[in-house]
Parts: C-alpha cells; structure tokens; sequence
C-alpha cells in the first residue's frame, strides 16, 4: 500500500493506492484545487499556489488516510511528483513526503509527472494490450509515448511550442470566458458550429524544418492555430459591435474540431507506425468530451482499442502517481533524502 502525493502544479492531492492479486485499487483520491484562488488572475500564480499547497498538504494527507481507512504505519512507502511542474509547488510534495518517509522508516519513490498521467491508464484499466502509445495532453505538455512493456516509455512525439492545454487556456482567455481555460471552451463549443470559422490545422512535416530525416513529424505545434483565433477575434472585432454567446460558441467549436482532430490524428498515425494493440488518451485534456467521444469513434472505425480514464483520474490527482510509485517501487526504483524537486524533468 503506497501514499501518492501531487503538488507539481495547482491542486493539493493525496491518495492511497494499493495492490490486490496484481489489480491496483483506489482507496482514495483526495484533491484540494486552487481554482477559485488563480481564477481572479486569469490564471496559475506559482507563489501563490505554493503557499495554498503549504496550507492544504496536512489536510489533504489525513484525508486520503481516512477516507481509504488505513493509517500512517500501514504504508510500505511514500511516492511524490518529482517533477516536472512549479518549483515552489513542486517543493512542498516533495519536502512533505521526504520527512513523511524519514519519521515512518519508509522508502521514498520519486514520480515522473507524466508517468502518472500514462499509469492512469493502466489504474483504470488494468491490464491494457501492449504494445500501447499514449497521448498525454496536458496544460504542459502534449506527448506521445510508445510503452512496449509496463513501467518503460519512449517518446515518439512532442508539442513544438504550445501545449494542447495551454492552447485551450489561451484561447479561453482571449475570449473572455476565464480560468480555467479548457472546461469553459469544451462547454462553449457543444452550443456551437465546429466549421463555422476557418481554422488552420498544424502539421510539423514542413520540410526545412524536420530536414534531414522524418524525425519529428508526429509533433505538434498549436501557437499557429492560438493566432489564428486571435486574428479572427480581432478581425472581428473592427465591426465594433460586440460579439455575441453563438459566435463565441462557433470560435470554440471551431477550435476545439482543430485541435481534437489534429490529437487524434497523430495518435493514431504512431499506433500504425509502432504496431500499437492499443491507444490510450491521458492528461488534463482528455477530460474533453470531444476528444473522448471521437477517440472511442475513431477506435471503433479502426478496430484499435482505445483507453480514457474517467474524468477524476484525467485531471491532475495523486492516485496516478500513486500507481506509478508502485510501478517504481517494484522495480527498485527509489530516492535517497537529497531528492529534489525538478522543474523540468525529463520522460
Ligand atoms: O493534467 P492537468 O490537470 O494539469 C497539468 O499537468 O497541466 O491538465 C490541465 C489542463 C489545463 O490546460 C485545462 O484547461 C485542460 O487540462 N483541461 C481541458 C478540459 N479539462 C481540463 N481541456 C479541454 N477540455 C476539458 N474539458
Ligand atoms: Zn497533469
């Protein structure tokens, strides 16, 4: 039985996740979000949430403790995000989970971020047919990686500049439809016309750019389709008349078929390629009901099997992490009490 502990960006989480006749199972998934603190900012304030992380970890902890019935001695070790994420942020997770382990005698499991976000998969699922390749779309970060066995991931893809998240939150704001980002254009965009703007798709097969071999063509790139929409509002905008609730459902749902479309389509392009038995969508952004419902529509059309989690264990939540700290935990993989947090680490 593991605790996880999540404070790599704005939301407090703690979970215990333990492992029943090689089956992991959720005893809780506790999350304290920040949103109403960052929403009068129009976004994340890293010091901010560092200082509301302090105040929630405590509470958070005992609440995960309590709710999945179990006590501080009854853990076999402690795992926390590491990285990448807010320094600050990340800091008081891995402080807490440093003395956590110190004054229990238990081993620390450091987690990569986004391996949470793949093992999220395999926490929901279970078993999942491997050869695997995962999307990780997240406010920063959007990634494919191919995972031939449990617990190895190899990069086949990366975002260029923007993630699909951030792309989600930055358009949001140029609307005027706040923070966070991505739940209010997903909401705007069911009401509105999905062609009704002319959007670019984005494509990295330019060739000076991915000269001199294919290396990179299943990245990404969405600054390009984040002016787009900014041009149109500001075209838009000349008319002086303010613009209306369906026209921003339009841009949004507009946008949204760009963006979902463009995830997809590299998705299932690196499926062929690695010879995938299967697909699976993770990360803040596969919360999208239009990535969800065309993920599973274009597995059924292409007879690939498709793995989402629900929408708890797509959001960031300590649960995910949890369950990579298993991962690590078996296979030796541990942290001495000079862990530190990494704004940047590497998967
Ligand atoms: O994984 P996550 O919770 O945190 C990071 O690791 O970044 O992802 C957060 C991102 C934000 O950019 C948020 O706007 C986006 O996920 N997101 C969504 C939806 N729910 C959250 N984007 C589109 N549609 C949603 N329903
Ligand atoms: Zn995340």
């Amino acid at each position: 039985m593991i605790l996880g502990i999540e404070t790599s960006c704005d939301e407090t989480s703690a979970a215990v996740v333990s492992e029943v006749d090689g089956r992991w199972s959720i005893g809780s998934n506790i999350v304290a979000s920040q949103i109403a603190i960052h929403r009068e900012w129009g976004g994340v304030v890293p010091e901010l949430a560092a200082r509301q992380h302090i105040r929630d970890i405590c509470g958070t902890v005992r609440a995960a403790l309590e709710t999945a019935g179990v006590g501080l001695p009854d853990l076999d070790a402690i795992a926390v995000t590491q990285g990448p994420g807010l320094v600050g942020a990340l800091l008081v997770g891995v402080s807490f989970a440093k003395s956590l382990a110190v004054s229990l005698d238990r081993p620390l499991v450091p987690v990569h971020h986004l391996a949470g976000h793949i093992e999220s998969l395999f926490l929901e699922h279970g078993d999942i047919p491997l050869p695997l390749v995962a999307l990780v779309v997240s406010g920063g970060h959007t990634s494919l990686y191919v995972v031939r066995e449990p617990g190895s991931y190899m990069r086949v893809g990366r975002t260029r500049d923007d993630a699909a998240g951030e792309a989600y939150d930055k358009v949001a704001k140029l609307l005027g439809l706040g923070y966070p980002g991505g739940p209010m254009v997903d909401t705007r965009a069911r009401e509105g016309h999905d062609d009704a703007v002319a959007l670019p798709s984005t494509r990295m097969t330019h060739a000076d750019r991915n000269a001199p071999s294919m290396k990179g063509d299943l990245d990404f790139s969405f600054s390009g389709l984040k002016t787009a929409v900014l041009r149109h509002v500001r075209q838009r905008a000349q008319s002086g008349a303010p613009m209306t609730d369906a026209e921003v459902n339009d841009i949004c749902a507009s946008f949204q078929r760009v963006v979902v479309g463009t995830l997809l389509d590299r998705l299932f392009e690196a499926a062929e390629r690695y010879g995938a038995q299967s697909v699976g969508i993770a990360g803040g952004v596969s919360a999208n009901t239009r990535l969800r419902a065309d993920g599973v529509e274009r597995g059924r059309r292409t007879g690939m099997p498709v793995y989402i989690p629900r929408i708890s264990l797509s959001t960031d939540n300590a649960a995910m992490i949890a369950a990579a700290g298993l991962r690590n935990f078996h296979a030796g993989k541990l942290a001495g009490l000079d862990l530190n947090a990494d704004p940047s680490l590497e998967l």
